[in-house]
């Protein structure tokens, strides 16, 4: 099932779809449940929203801190809204020293805006990663909406993001 991304405004339709997502759980482990309850949320509202971590800590009984603890700490997690896609471009080791940088200087230029950031539209979020992802046969890659692509050239890449396949990131966590 693809799920619908929204805007959180905080209204009751919206504390209603977060406690429709944690009503999947039901019966199980709140804290094995947590990530992919934080997984559906994300892919709703690209990021997870102060007030979602309220209801999660109400129902579940698990401090805040803890779910914003798991929050910061996995990179699929954001506490700002992120692009409808999220490209992340490898400067691990391998990649880096195939041209990952470059890579990046491309991305930044192309989408204009630096690391890290949005594009005002909300269509763009561009991330490095100084992790390897595990695929270095195929350096310099990018993993754009957690699909890996690689090896790439400056071109390739400015011909990907300037015609994104149609893929989308809620698709992986379904
Ligand atoms: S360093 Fe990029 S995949 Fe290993």
């Amino acid at each position: 099932m693809k799920m619908v991304r929204d805007t959180w405004t905080g209204s009751e339709e919206d504390r209603a779809r977060v406690n429709s997502i944690l009503d999947e759980f039901e019966g199980q482990d709140p804290m094995e449940s947590l990530i992919p309850a934080l997984h559906k949320i994300q892919a709703a509202y690209r990021y997870i929203p102060e007030e979602a971590g309220h209801i999660i800590s109400e129902r579940w009984h698990i401090p805040e801190t803890d779910i914003f603890n798991v929050v910061s700490f996995y990179s699929d997690f954001s506490t700002e809204p992120r692009g409808k896609r999220v490209l992340w471009i490898c400067e691990g080791a391998a990649c880096y020293f195939m041209g990952g940088p470059q890579l990046g200087e491309v991305a930044q230029s192309v989408l204009g805006i630096p690391y890290n950031e949005t594009t005002p539209d909300g269509e763009w979020t561009l991330r490095r990663a100084d992790f390897c992802f595990g695929v270095c046969h195929r350096a310099p890659l990018v993993e754009l909406d957690h699909h890996i692509y690689g090896p790439l050239s400056p071109e390739e890449l400015r011909a990907l993001i300037a015609n994104p396949p149609e893929h989308s990131v809620e698709e992986d966590h379904e």
